[in-house]
């Protein structure tokens, strides 16, 4: 199935694509220090042109960002994106593991932070990805420091994979990262 025609529906969470009457909420939230810190960075806030361009244009980008709905409430964003295996060779990943997705979220509702809503969302995007849009496995890349999300992913069933030296500039310096992969539990298991 298309990613773009990506939709989770359980008794209380609605993952969907992005709509542009998500454009305040989004901003709000990238414009709030407290998620800023783990997720673009303080010294990067959010502007409209970044909202438009980054978030909500569909020029042929083929990620797909996805509004987190908690009964009702907007709560949360999620993006999923196919990765090229030349652009990512320096990962050195065997081929077995391909087609190959990126994930990032943050729950933009910061005082809705370790209620178990993160845990929930990573676990049903990524078995979405594998289950209905051809996937094989899935890669989320946290800085070593951002404990909270490694320990989401790991309860998700993300293995850690590799050290990424300097793989992120977040807030003026070069931070290393996990990369983190999520497989089937048909696949075989890389280390
Ligand atoms: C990371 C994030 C998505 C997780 O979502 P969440 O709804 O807060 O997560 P959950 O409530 O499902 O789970 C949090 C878990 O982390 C644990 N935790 C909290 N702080 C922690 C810390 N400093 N170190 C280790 N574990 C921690 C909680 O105890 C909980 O574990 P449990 O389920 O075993 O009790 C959310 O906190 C967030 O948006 N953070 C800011 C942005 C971000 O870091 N995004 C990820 C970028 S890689």
């Amino acid at each position: 199935m298309a990613l773009g025609e990506f939709g989770i529906a359980t008794d209380h969470l609605v993952i969907r694509p992005l709509v542009d009457s998500d454009s305040p909420t989004l901003y709000r939230w990238l414009n709030d220090p407290k998620v800023l810190q783990y997720y673009e960075g303080r010294d990067k806030p959010c502007t409209w042109d970044d909202i438009y361009t980054h978030y909500l244009s569909k020029n042929g980008d083929p990620l797909l960002g996805l509004m987190v709905i908690l009964d009702g409430q907007s709560v949360g964003y999620v993006q999923v994106y196919p990765l090229d295996p030349v652009e990512s060779s320096d990962w050195e990943l065997p081929a077995e593991i391909w087609p190959l997705f990126g994930m990032d979220l943050f729950i933009g509702e910061c005082s809705l932070w370790n209620r178990g809503i993160g845990s929930e969302v990573v676990r049903l995007v990524s078995r979405r990805l594998l289950s209905h849009h051809g996937a094989k496995s899935v890669v989320v890349d946290p800085r070593v420091t951002n404990y909270r999300a490694i320990h989401v992913y790991k309860q998700c069933g993300f293995r850690i994979i590799k050290r990424l030296s300097r793989h992120e500039l977040h807030e003026g310096q070069f931070h290393d990262c996990w990369l983190m992969l999520y497989q089937d539990n048909s696949c075989r298991s890389i280390s």
